[in-house]
């Protein structure tokens, strides 16, 4: 039944993006429940960040390892504020870019609504202002944070669509708004904002030249073995996996191979991020055609091959989400 924990098989509820299926999700929420909402990056799975129960549900219903926090949305920079605190930095960077692509992992307020588990423990809370309609609509009728990781199976590819949602999580959540496809088609920026540096915790549509346009300063990319950065804790090697081995940077792809093409490509791909080149349209059409070209190569040789992708603007944060679904699985 809705709302109580310790179920894992449960009637998915299909809800309209309207004011009815709003207010079921977010009658859901208050009960403790889980609702899959579309963001204009991917599909989140939410539930009250204030409840415990219910957070505890999200990672069950993901198979999530308890050490990999999860974002916090609220529907504008004061609720944010209210949650963390904001160097002048982090400030300039919320005004900038939220609504939108980007969650800022501040140092969390005492007493703040959220419990432990969604820190996974850390003393930070990484927070999101989506900008997309629906999330904004819910996020001001529940008034309250949502922890939302992406709604999909931990080490999956993320969802774009309802139906993504529901190929992975069916039967394990209590609801899903269909809200159409992302937009963006990638997870957000994750940025750790200090007082005089900025860390790219995992690449997304607000690029490090986004970043020093609007604070001057360099950001760096944080990698998993560097020992400098900040605790990024999600960002494992194997992730966003397809069940087909994949083939990064192929510019002359194995005869056998489904090949996902970039731009103009010899031959006749079956699948092309974007004929003409655009970074933008590659972004929004990568996780849905990573998830079609699986099942083509599941009929195949059980391997897919991508076109090169330019390593500038949104192309960094394509090509670490290409490294990680090509890495060894552990
Ligand atoms: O676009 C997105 O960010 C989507 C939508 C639904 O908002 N959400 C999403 O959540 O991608 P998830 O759980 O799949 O990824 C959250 C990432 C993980 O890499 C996690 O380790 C990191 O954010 N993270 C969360 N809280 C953190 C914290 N306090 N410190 C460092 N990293 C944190
Ligand atoms: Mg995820």
């Amino acid at each position: 039944m809705s709302g109580e924990a310790g179920t894992d098989t449960r009637q998915t509820e299909r809800l309209a993006p309207d004011p009815a299926g709003c207010a079921r999700a977010v009658e859901l929420w208050r009960r403790g429940g889980l609702v899959a909402f579309p963001t204009e990056t991917v599909y989140g799975l939410g539930a009250d960040a204030g409840n415990g129960r219910a957070v505890a549900r999200i990672f069950a219903a993901k198979g999530r390892p308890r050490f990999n926090p999860l974002i916090v949305h609220v529907p504008d920079i004061v609720a944010a504020c209210r949650l963390a605190v904001f160097s002048p930095v982090a400030e300039r960077l919320a005004e900038a870019f939220w609504p939108g692509p980007m969650s800022l992992v501040l140092p969390r307020r005492p007493g703040a609504p959220v419990c432990d588990l969604v820190s996974a423990g850390l003393d930070s809370l990484a927070l999101r202002v989506p900008a997309h309609d629906v999330a904004h609509a819910l996020l001001e009728a529940f008034g309250g944070p949502v922890a939302a990781p992406s709604a999909n199976p931990s080490g999956r590819i993320s969802p774009t669509t309802a139906a993504h949602v529901l190929d992975g999580l069916d039967g394990r959540i209590d609801a899903v708004i269909d809200g159409g496809a992302c937009t963006v088609g990638l997870e957000s920026s994750v940025l750790a904002a200090a007082e005089d540096h900025v860390v790219i915790l995992r690449p997304g549509a607000v690029t490090a030249e986004d970043i020093r346009r609007v604070t001057g300063l360099a950001a760096r990319i944080a990698h998993a073995q560097d020992g400098a950065a900040p605790a990024s804790p999600g960002r494992l090697a194997s992730h966003y996996a397809p069940r087909a081995e994949l083939l990064i940077a192929s510019a002359d792809p194995p005869p056998l191979a489904v090949h996902v093409g970039f731009g103009a490509v010899a031959g006749e791909p079956g699948l092309n991020l974007s004929p003409s080149g655009d970074l933008t349209e590659a972004a929004a059409n990568l996780f849905a055609m990573l998830r079609e070209a699986d099942a083509r190569a599941g009929l195949r040789a059980g391997l897919i091959a991508v076109s090169p992708i330019p390593e500038t603007g949104l192309g960094v944060a394509i090509n670490d989400r290409l490294r990680r679904a090509a890495a060894p699985r552990s």
